[in-house]
């Protein structure tokens, strides 16, 4: 996602999930408006990056705000239960990134893109087709292996 990000540029960015605030942060150097969404309300209070705009809901739903680009790193693991909502996906790690898929859909500008990272601890061929179902033009960007998975770089477009 770093390596990709530094292709990208424009007006109205989001980062969902954001975390420590790393991509947040990032996405400030090539957007004028930059907004980091987060479940966790901890996590926003303190982040190592710190930035303006952040906001703690599901999603994006709590913005009215359209976007030209929306990232997020996915809690992508498949797992029977959440219980560590930083990394948990859910069943088959569709769950969770569903409900973020739902949100964001809301917030797509004309022409936006949807880049999300998602890896083969998950299914994501299912949410690949759900994005698609939604809509959405999507093809994987980018593969990396890791000794004990795969790092999948998705692109959603509308
Ligand atoms: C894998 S971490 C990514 C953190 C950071 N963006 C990064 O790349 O290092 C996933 C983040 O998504 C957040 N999260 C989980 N479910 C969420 C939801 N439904 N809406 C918004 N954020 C969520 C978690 O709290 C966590 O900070």
């Amino acid at each position: 996602m770093v390596e990709h990000l530094k292709n990208e540029q424009g007006g109205f960015a989001l980062d969902v999930g954001s975390g420590s605030g790393y991509l947040t942060k990032l996405l400030y150097e090539n957007f004028s408006y930059v907004v980091g969404t987060d479940i966790n309300f901890d996590v926003l209070r303190r982040p190592t990056y710190k930035t303006d705009n952040l906001v703690c809901c599901n999603g994006s739903d709590a913005l009215k705000i359209k976007f030209d680009l929306i990232v997020c790193n996915l809690p992508y693991l498949a797992t029977e239960e959440i219980l560590d909502i930083a990394t948990d996906g859910g069943a088959e790690g569709f769950e969770v990134p569903k409900k973020i898929f739902d949100s964001v859909i809301e917030n797509m500008a004309n022409n936006a893109k949807f880049i999300f990272v998602t890896s083969s601890l998950s299914n994501y061929q299912k949410l690949i087709d759900y994005a698609q179902k939604l809509g959405l033009k999507t093809r994987i960007i980018a593969k990396k292996k890791l000794f004990f998975e795969e790092l999948i770089l998705v692109e959603s477009t509308n």
